[in-house]
């Protein structure tokens, strides 16, 4: 497996990885209005997951069906299973998509990614950073 096809299965074990955050946060977030939002970005999660398999596939690269057992995101889905409030919940969301903007934002760093999967990740990366800033800008107002 080259640096390439690594770097698409790592981003394809965060975005499993923050879906389950995004599970746990949903089902204890009181705001139905977050909640929902949240939902969506659950959402671009999965299509990115999707997107990535596809890529690792047509690399003949095996499927990615979960998150790695190390788990990366710091505040995952045990931290934010032991939160109480919804300001918390979105602190700990804020601290998980910070890391995915950075994941992806080094992976557009990697050489040996073609055009297309260049292409691909940057539409993810900016999907993060959208997900990154509503959640912190939520936050902070509250
Ligand atoms: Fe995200």
């Amino acid at each position: 497996m080259d640096k390439g096809a690594k770097t698409l299965k790592k981003l394809c074990e965060l975005d499993f990885d923050a879906i389950e955050a995004y599970e746990e946060a949903i089902k204890r977030l009181d705001d139905k209005s977050i909640a929902d939002k949240l939902s969506q970005f659950r959402g671009d999660h999965l299509s990115h997951t999707d997107a990535l398999n596809r890529l690792l596939q047509a690399r003949s690269e095996d499927k990615v069906d979960g998150p790695d057992a190390k788990r990366v995101l710091t505040e995952g889905k045990v931290i934010i299973a032991d939160l109480m409030g919804d300001k918390a919940i979105l602190k700990a969301m804020s601290a998980n998509e910070k890391l995915t903007v950075k994941a992806y934002e080094e992976a557009l760093e990697v050489d040996s990614l073609s055009v297309e999967e260049k292409t691909q990740v940057t539409k993810h990366y900016e999907d993060e950073k959208r997900h990154h800033n509503w959640i912190k800008s939520t936050h902070d107002k509250m």
